[in-house]
């Protein structure tokens, strides 16, 4: 395993794979978006929220027992994302797509690879835009924010499903339910077939999704990391750069685009 700062042009070894790759999987965390201002759920634990765990906000059965305290809470980030920009990782991700086969599978909720121009994007964990029905799952159309996204936001009431007046719940995966099937096979196929894994600012942590950087290390793909800081995908990555996605970003995909 090589650790390095911020120059991949200075590992041989790393530069020769990027520019041989072909298939390309980028895997991303909350923390590709940190720079866009979207804050990481550790960051997230300001104002209000501060008191509270993720499980008590992003959970179903944190939702049951105070839906106000937790619709709130995605009204925010909802908000937040929605006044937020692509940062130059996300930029950087896009434009190698015009000379590889990329793919982007994401553990975000939000929808800053797209703006940013990616087209193959797997969302895990759903969309904080795609609100439904607790109950009996009918789609929810939201109306604009209605949130100040610079605020720290504050308990709010779901709206009611039109159909059975069930809660409306933001459209995300919570801890404890399951990945939508169809996303999660195309993501694993992916990863055995790849040339190369990028795994960028993901703790490692969540599983099933963590699990795919094993998947691609089975099938013998060479793994990279881009996280500021040490995380679980360490050992198992052959190269981890440490730094931000935005500034290591556009110069990686530069060094791959050489060959
Ligand atoms: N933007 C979003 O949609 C968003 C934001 C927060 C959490 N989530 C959800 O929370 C869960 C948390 O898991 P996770 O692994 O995605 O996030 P995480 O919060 O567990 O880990 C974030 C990782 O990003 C790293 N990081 C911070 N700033 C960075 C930067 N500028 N560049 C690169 N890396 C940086 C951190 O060191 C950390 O390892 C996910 O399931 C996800 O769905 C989504
Ligand atoms: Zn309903």
């Amino acid at each position: 395993m090589d650790t390095f700062d911020l120059h991949p042009d200075l590992v041989p070894a790393f530069h020769a794979i990027l520019r041989k790759a072909r298939r390309i999987v980028v895997f991303t965390g909350a923390g590709a978006s940190a720079e866009s201002g979207i804050p990481t759920f550790r960051d997230a634990q300001v104002g209000l929220w501060h008191r509270f765990r993720p499980q008590d906000l992003a959970t179903p059965e944190g939702f049951l027992r105070d839906p106000a305290l937790v619709y709130g809470w995605y009204e925010w980030r909802r908000a937040k994302v929605a006044a937020a920009e692509p940062n130059a990782g996300h930029r950087a991700i896009a434009a190698w797509a015009q000379t590889r086969d990329v793919t982007v599978i994401t553990q975000n909720v939000d929808d800053l690879h797209e703006r940013a121009g990616s087209s193959r994007v797997i969302h895990l964990h759903g969309s904080i835009f795609a609100a439904r029905c607790f109950d009996c799952g009918a789609a929810y159309k939201l109306p604009p924010p209605s949130v100040d996204a610079a605020g720290t936001g504050e308990a709010m009431d779901p709206p009611r499903c039109a159909a059975c007046n069930g809660l409306i719940r933001p459209g995300v995966v919570w801890f404890n339910e399951n990945l939508p099937q169809r996303e999660w096979a195309k993501a694993e196929e992916l990863c055995r077939t790849a040339d190369l894994l990028l795994c960028i600012g993901t703790s490692g942590l969540v599983y099933p999704a963590a699990g795919l950087p094993q998947v691609a290390a089975q099938a013998g793909a060479p793994i990279a990391q881009i996280n500021p800081e040490a995380t679980d995908l360490d050992a198992l990555a052959d190269f981890n750069i440490r730094g931000t996605a935005g500034k290591i970003m556009p110069r990686l995909v530069a060094a791959a685009m050489q060959g």
